[in-house]
C-alpha cells in the first residue's frame, strides 16, 4: 500500500520533471518533498539520493522509500542527512564524492561528509539568471560557499569575479569548481574572510561591483562575533551599496522563513522582490526569498 503510494508520487514527479532536467543537462534535482506527511525531502544527484530527514521516521518507510527510489529513479546508493534538532539513528554511508552538471556548469558534490552537499539546488533557476547578466561584468559573491554563483557568473562573461567566504574548506572547494570548468583564478579570485572584513578592504582599495550577490546563513558565528540575517541585513546591503557601480545590482536572499526586510534602515535605495526564482522541483517549497537592490531606479 506504503510501496505504491510512494512508488506512484515518486514516478508522478518524475514525468513531470524529467523534460526540464534533460533539456537543460541537470544532474542533480529534488524528486519528493514531504509528500503526505512522510518527514523526507530526496534530492537525486546522478544514480544517489540523499535523504533529508526531519523527524523520526519509521523503518518500514525508510525501506520502502530505498525501494522506490530504486526503481522509479534508478538510485542506487543513499545518503541520509539529519534535519531534526535532535539526535536520531540514521544509516552510514561511505564517503563518496562525485562531479555533477547542471546548465553545462560542473560541480563537486560531496554526498557523505557534510550537512550540505556543495549546491544549493533551489538557487539553480537564480545561478542562471545571473550567468545571463555577467556578461563583461565585476561579481562579487559574499558567503559563496563552494562558489556556485561565481562559477555561473564567470561562465557568463563576467570579466573578474570575488568569492568570499570564512570557510577555507569552502574556498577550497570555490577553486576546485572553477578549476573543473577551467576558469581561470586569475581573473576569478576567492578570499577567505570574513564578509564584513572584506567589505573594509574593499573599500579601502576603491573596489567596485557591477553584481553584488549576499547570500547569507541565518545564524552564523565567527570569533565569538554573532550574524543574524534579519538584525544584520541592513548592515550588509548598505555595504554592498557603497561598492555598487551606478547600474549595478544588489541580489539578496535568505532562507529564513520569518524574514522581513527593513527598508527604513537602508540607504537611499530601491528595493524590491525577485519572484519567479525557485525551480520546478522547489515551487511548492519557500525555499529561498530573494530581493533585488539598486542604488536608483533601474530595469532588473
Ligand atoms: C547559506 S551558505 C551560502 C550559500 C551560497 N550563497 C550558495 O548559493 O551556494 C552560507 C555560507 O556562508 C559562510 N559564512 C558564514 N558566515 C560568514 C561570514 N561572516 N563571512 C563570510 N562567510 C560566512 C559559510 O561558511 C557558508 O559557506
Amino acid at each position: 500500500m506504503e510501496t505504491n503510494f510512494i512508488e506512484d508520487m515518486l514516478a508522478e514527479n518524475l514525468k513531470a520533471l524529467r523534460p526540464y532536467v534533460s533539456k537543460n543537462n541537470i544532474e542533480a534535482y529534488r524528486i519528493l518533498n514531504c509528500p503526505f506527511g512522510i518527514p523526507v525531502a530526496v534530492d537525486i544527484y546522478k544514480d544517489n539520493a540523499v535523504i533529508h530527514v526531519f523527524d523520526v521516521l519509521d523503518e518500514d518507510i525508510r525501506k520502502t522509500l530505498e525501494e522506490s527510489l530504486k526503481k522509479v529513479v534508478g538510485a542506487q546508493w543513499f545518503f541520509y542527512k539529519n534535519r531534526t534538532k535532535g539526535d536520531i539513528q540514521l544509516p552510514k554511508s561511505a564517503p563518496k564524492e562525485i562531479i555533477i552538471n547542471e546548465y553545462g556548469n560542473k560541480f563537486l558534490i560531496n554526498l557523505s561528509d557534510y550537512k550540505d552537499t556543495g549546491i544549493f539546488l533551489d538557487h539553480r533557476e537564480t545561478r542562471k539568471w545571473i550567468a545571463s547578466k555577467s556578461l563583461g561584468k565585476a561579481v562579487l559573491n559574499t558567503f559563496a560557499y563552494t562558489g556556485s554563483f561565481s562559477v555561473y557568473a564567470a561562465k557568463g562573461g563576467a570579466k573578474l569575479t570575488h568569492s568570499v567566504d570564512l570557510s577555507k574548506t569552502y574556498c577550497e572547494w570555490t577553486k576546485k569548481n572553477f578549476e573543473l570548468n577551467k576558469m581561470d583564478l586569475k581573473q576569478n579570485w576567492v578570499l577567505k574572510m570574513d564578509t564584513r572584513e572584506y567589505f573594509k578592504y574593499a573599500r579601502k582599495k576603491h573596489l567596485a561591483f557591477d553584481i553584488i550577490i549576499i547570500d547569507p546563513p541565518t545564524f552564523s558565528r565567527n570569533k565569538g562575533a554573532s550574524f543574524s540575517v534579519q538584525k544584520d541585513h541592513p548592515e550588509l546591503i548598505n555595504e554592498a551599496l557603497s561598492l555598487l557601480t551606478p547600474d549595478g545590482f544588489i541580489l539578496f536572499s535568505n532562507n529564513y522563513t520569518e524574514f522581513s526586510l527593513q527598508e527604513n534602515k537602508l540607504n537611499p535605495c530601491e528595493a524590491r522582490q525577485k519572484f519567479g526564482t525557485l525551480p520546478p522541483d522547489f515551487e511548492e517549497t519557500q525555499a529561498h526569498q530573494c530581493f533585488i537592490i539598486t542604488s536608483r531606479r533601474s530595469g532588473y
